[in-house]
């Protein structure tokens, strides 16, 4: 799926649905820091117009599904905790290149963005398909495929605006490296952990 290398067991839905509240405020702030990354993305790459309408409609979207997310936990009862860690974010953002040239750096950025776009895409398809809760099923499968679109959107930027990065190849190390590192979480009750 998407050309991850490893997919999640499905088990991991049920510790999540174990503890709805928890992953409901974790999945609020992934949402929010996926609207943050894409207006960073903005303000970096202002010249490419195109990149600055697109992802200001992402950047958008984001925040919409973080108003759901905020919703539902407001209809369930529960209450939006502080924003959690992200220990596998964390690792993607120690493997992405930050130095070399500007454009190296704003490649690997969407890459990183295309990454965790992929892995969220394929974690919400995972509770689509073995959590109880029949509305929140429907959600996550909707969700599934708006973070699907955004992928796609990242994936062919990164192709797009490329000057030294050879995309193909990266993306490679890309997969490999998370095929790695996810095999360390799915114990947990976190959209990536
Ligand atoms: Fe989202
Ligand atoms: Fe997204």
């Amino acid at each position: 799926m998407l050309g991850l290398k490893l997919l999640t067991d499905p088990r991991w839905a049920n510790i999540a649905e174990a503890n709805l509240a928890e992953i409901l405020t974790d999945h609020a702030w992934c949402e929010q820091k996926a609207a943050t990354n894409a207006i960073t993305l903005i303000a970096n790459n202002s010249e490419h117009h195109d990149l600055v309408e697109e992802l200001t409609a992402i950047a958008i979207e984001e925040m919409e599904h973080f108003q759901q997310v905020v919703a539902i936990i407001k209809k369930k009862g529960y209450v939006l905790g502080r924003e959690r860690k992200d220990d596998y974010v964390g690792q993607l953002v120690k493997f992405s290149k930050k130095d070399g040239s500007r454009n190296t750096a704003f490649i690997d950025r969407l890459l990183f963005a295309a990454m965790i776009e992929a892995r969220s895409c394929e974690r919400f398809r995972v509770l689509s398909l073995n959590i109880k809760d029949k509305e929140l099923a429907k959600f996550y499968h909707e969700l599934m495929v708006s973070e699907a679109g955004h992928y796609t959107t990242f994936l062919n930027f990164a192709r797009k605006y490329t000057i030294d990065v050879d995309v193909d190849k990266r993306w490679k190390e890309w997969l490999d490296f998370e095929g790695k590192l996810i095999r360390s979480f799915g114990n947990k009750e976190a959209i990536h952990g």
